[in-house]
């Protein structure tokens, strides 16, 4: 009996927006089906995931078996910083740190977010499905919204339909499409493989400043020689105080999703107050200078930067550090290494850390390594004495509305593009008017409430109606739900 498993990253639960368009998409397939969710100590009544990659505790055992036997995984996440939410990281990193591939599997990818580095995560949850053996048969990227799944409502419910027929077409005739990534990759995405030691011969310097470096790894230095000698380096030729934080001994819990940090003012995350996470945020913002040191898992950086990354978010969107100075190093990346580096650098950028230099340390290429760290610390050394004026550099989205905001201003010159960007409704300005009423009326909760319901009422009689439609034209897939999921944010019937 041939059979689909949604795995299912995300921490908001029955709230999550990505299981909506997953129940949705469901609708639609000719075999039996069944979700789980990597958060949910369900699956094996005890034991959630853990963070150790090398450990097959039971909670992963039931997931492994459950994909055993399987014929389609579909990856089904919101966006998390660029990624998959942390809990799914764990369950990719134990698959590939174990060694297990899947033979004759295929897999698809169902993510929801506001659409930034939305391509990036789907290229990435690619990248580790084709390592994991699986042939990768399709992925739908919506856009998401916390109450009602999805916006776009028409397209994204056509989307859907659509992915449904590739997966049910790979299942009917066995097709194993031809990879984009081929497995030579699986060694630079192991979070268990680590580099080797590095230092440099010569004396080391007096500490003569009265600067602050702080040095941020995930994982535990004494875990990765790359990030030790790197540590080590840092110690002995600054001229500034330096201090290190070991992400993995801080325990901090991982980001619930709940959104709280984007959604009230001054509320940052709603358990920085319950672990280790504030006191980091502390350090970071005590410090003159940041260098951060992430190891490459997964094609995206280490579980324990990632969760500090996830619980930053509701500062992500403000460069609160500004103006610090830093560099960033990726360990163990190999020929990815670059890639993810160049992720974590335009996070660090985005919070205010004026970052000197990025690179992904890659084992085939390692000249003059000791000599190139050193010289970032003498750059970063001079940089904060001297206030070196690093110009941003923004993601294309980011330039994407600085372009909308010139053909706005250029409007008469760019009459082409302008009369584009208008017809299409691509201008993002919001109205002023409009947004500083609804400001102040959802600083009250209540009436906050009754908008929302509201809309999510009318909004659900239009998906009902537009699903009783396609029942009625025999669209429906003929596939079964093995698991009975409550509490879906998007409902049919
Ligand atoms: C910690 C956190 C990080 C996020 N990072 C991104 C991001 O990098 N890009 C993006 O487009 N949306 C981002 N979002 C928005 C989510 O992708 C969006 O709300 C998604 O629908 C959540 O899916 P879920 O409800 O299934 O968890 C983030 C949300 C949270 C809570």
């Amino acid at each position: 009996m041939k059979k689909i498993l949604f795995i299912n990253g995300s921490p908001r639960g029955n709230r999550s927006s990505s299981l909506g368009v997953a129940m949705y998409l469901s609708l639609f397939l000719n075999y039996d089906y069944e979700f789980i969710n990597v958060n949910d100590s369900s699956n094996n009544n005890t034991v959630h995931l853990t963070p150790q990659a090398d450990e097959a505790e039971p909670a992963f055992q039931s997931i492994l078996e459950k994909i055993k036997t399987t014929d389609v995984i579909v990856w089904t996440f919101g966006v998390y910083l660029g990624y998959v939410p942390v809990k799914l990281q764990y369950l990719l990193d134990k698959l590939i740190a174990q060694q297990y591939y899947f033979k004759n599997k295929s897999a698809a990818s169902i993510v929801t977010s506001i659409n930034i580095f939305d391509n990036y995560a789907l290229d990435k949850i690619r990248l580790v499905s084709e390592n994991l053996g699986f042939s990768y048969v399709g992925e739908i990227s919506a856009e998401a919204n916390p109450q009602l799944g999805y916006l776009n409502e028409k397209n994204t419910e056509t989307a859907c339909q659509v992915l449904a027929k590739k997966i049910n077409h790979a299942i009917e005739i066995n097709f194993l499409p031809t990879p984009k990534y081929p497995d030579t990759y699986r060694r630079y995405i192991s979070p268990v493989h680590f580099g080797n030691y590095f230092k440099l011969n010569k004396a080391k310097v007096e500490k003569r400043n009265n600067k602050s470096i702080l040095v941020i790894t995930g994982n535990k230095i004494t875990k990765d020689a790359e990030a030790l000698s790197i540590v080590e380096i840092v110690r002995n030729y600054s001229i500034n105080k330096v201090e290190l934080i070991e992400i993995e001994e801080y325990k901090i819990s991982t980001c619930t999703g709940c959104l709280v940090c984007n959604s009230i003012i001054g509320h940052g995350c709603r358990f920085q107050k319950k672990d280790r996470f504030n006191e980091i945020i502390r350090k970071m913002e005590a410090s003159d200078g940041i260098i951060c040191i992430g190891h490459s898992s997964s094609g995206f950086v280490d579980v324990y930067l990632k969760t500090l990354m996830e619980r930053a978010y509701g500062l992500f969107h403000r460069p609160f550090l500004n103006p610090k100075y830093g560099f960033v190093v990726i360990t163990g990346g190999g020929i990815i290494g670059n890639d993810v580096a160049c992720y974590v650098n335009d996070f660090f950028s985005r919070i205010g850390v004026k970052t000197i230099a990025h690179l992904g340390l890659d084992e085939n290429n390692m000249t003059n390594i000791a000599e190139t760290i050193h010289q970032y610390v003498n750059e970063l050394d001079s940089a904060m004495a001297e206030k070196w004026e690093i110009l941003p550099c923004y993601s294309h989205l980011a330039l994407d509305a600085m372009l909308r905001n010139r053909i706005a201003s250029l409007g008469m010159m760019l009459r082409e593009d302008f009369l584009y960007y208008i017809q299409n409704k691509l201008f993002i300005f919001p109205n002023l008017i409009k947004t500083t009423f609804f400001f102040f009326l959802f600083t009250n909760n209540k009436i906050r409430n009754i908008i929302i319901k509201r809309r999510v009422k009318k909004v659900n009689q239009k998906r009902k109606a537009r699903y009783k439609q396609i029942i009625q034209s025999g669209l429906v897939g003929k596939g079964k739900n093995l698991n009975a999921i409550t509490g879906c944010p998007v409902k049919y019937n």
